[in-house]
């Protein structure tokens, strides 16, 4: 039997009791039911809760795409912001093997006329492919980047070559992007109209680079298809999706609005990343949600250590845990033992991670301090592409508990009104 990932909350049983989640147990069921028979609020929405399944059928067009850009590039630029490309750069920086080319550049996520120039400069001397992708197919700071960067392609391999060279991930029908596409004749993957921007990971969004970086995108699926389908579950509180749902809700209604995501593997930084845009994007809604901030271990135990542990108590921490590093390391005997380390020579630097993490976790239970654990068996795409779409699922139904439609992002435009209007856009 293939492990599963884990959701503990042991140390955060002074402020969660069994008590507290039997009491919620009815209103999670009818959270799932509404995603299940597709009732709540952003229903039209709900395209990625079946793409671990029925993804499975396009991937033979990304896979060969993904062969060609392997093939034919030294660099591939992916160009998007928020939900079109921080899962890709997520699962990218996880498992990808950074000696191996394609070397990926991240482009338009940014209004940075410095790092757009260093990627420019970067992939100069490069065979370069540009993946565009943005759902709208007009976001301004894409746009932007992506206007510069098909220059560049255009003045190095001619027009029509360029144009073999940019592939566009948008809408199926509308949007500049679509038809910027069709008129140059790029190659086009399409994003699912029920598939919003932050849950599109597992759609050709996330697979298409994710493939380019030599990562087996059906492990990917398969991971998060191994997670029980939530038509299956007979009592969502005890499924790690809906466990995790449930303690982030208690914990919320228990004055702890905030949470920090803490990673003991700086691979996993992206990770974090996508979980804050999924998690802040979904909740912040009229005036409720939980703030996701991240942390990355043990780095940052030296700079907000002192705040996680004796600053203000209205936060929880969740450990996101890899159980067994695949990367080994013995820390060295010294004869003269003048660092003081000798009682460490032996031991691999995985194990005292490991002693870290726990010392860290009792300190901060004893600092009064929540802790859940989020425990994946190991660092693969088999077991990323599990929790992605754990968070997926565990962000939805937590939307329901709270009573907001996790689906929609009205905030968003409010900066680009103001934007549009300082720039002088036309009909702004
Ligand atoms: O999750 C979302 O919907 C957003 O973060 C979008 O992905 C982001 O704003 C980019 O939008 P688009 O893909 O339309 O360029």
């Amino acid at each position: 039997m293939v492990d599963k990932i884990t959701v503990d909350w042991e140390r955060a049983r002074e402020f969660v009791t069994g008590d507290d989640l039997e009491a919620l147990r009815s209103r999670l069921e009818e959270a799932g039911k509404k995603l299940v028979e597709k009732t709540g609020p952003g229903k039209e929405f709900l395209g990625w809760l079946d793409l671990p399944v029925k993804g499975i059928g396009a991937l033979g067009a990304i896979e060969e795409e993904a062969a060609r850009i392997r093939a034919e590039a030294e660099a591939l630029v992916v160009i998007g912001i928020g939900g079109s490309y921080l899962g890709a750069r997520a699962v990218i920086e996880a498992l990808s093997d950074p000696g191996r080319p394609p070397i990926i550049y991240y482009a338009g996520h940014n209004l940075s006329a410095e790092h757009l120039g260093k990627v420019r400069e970067q992939i100069k001397s490069k065979r370069v492919f540009l993946n565009v992708i943005s759902k709208s197919g007009t976001t301004t700071e894409p746009g932007i980047a992506f206007r510069i960067l098909r220059e560049e392609m255009e003045k190095t391999y001619g027009k029509d070559l360029a144009s073999r060279r940019i592939i566009a991930t948008t809408d199926a029908s509308k949007g500049a992007l679509r038809s910027l596409a069709e008129k140059e004749g790029y190659r086009t993957f399409v994003i699912p109209d029920d598939v919003g921007g932050r849950f599109s990971v597992l759609t050709p969004v996330g697979l298409l680079p994710i493939a380019a970086a030599g990562i087996d995108i059906r492990k990917l699926l398969e991971g998060a298809a191994a997670l029980t389908p939530l038509s299956d579950v007979s009592n969502l509180i005890d499924e790690p999706s809906g466990l995790y749902a449930a303690l982030r809700y208690v914990l919320y209604l228990k004055g702890k609005g905030m949470e920090i995501m803490a990673v003991w593997n700086d691979r996993l930084k992206y990770v974090a990343e996508w979980w804050k845009q999924l998690f802040g994007e979904s909740e912040g809604k009229e005036g409720r949600g939980i703030f996701p901030a991240s942390v990355t271990f043990p780095t940052d135990l030296h700079s907000l250590g002192q705040w996680i542990q004796e600053g203000p108590r209205d936060f929880f921490e969740t450990f996101l845990l890899i159980r067994e590093n695949a990367f080994r390391m013995e820390i060295p005997r010294a004869d003269d033992d003048l660092d003081g380390l000798s009682y460490l020579a032996g031991k691999d630097i995985g194990e005292v991670c490991m002693k870290a993490c726990e010392g860290t976790a009792m300190a901060h239970q004893s600092g009064h301090v929540p802790c859940l654990s989020i425990n994946m068996p190991e660092l693969s795409a088999f077991y990323l592409g599990q929790l992605l779409y754990l968070f997926e699922r565990a962000v939805a139904l937590g939307g329901y508990l709270l009573g907001i439609n996790p689906f929609d992002q009205p905030g968003v435009e409010a900066y680009k009104k103001n934007m549009f209007r300082l720039l002088g856009k036309p009909g702004s």
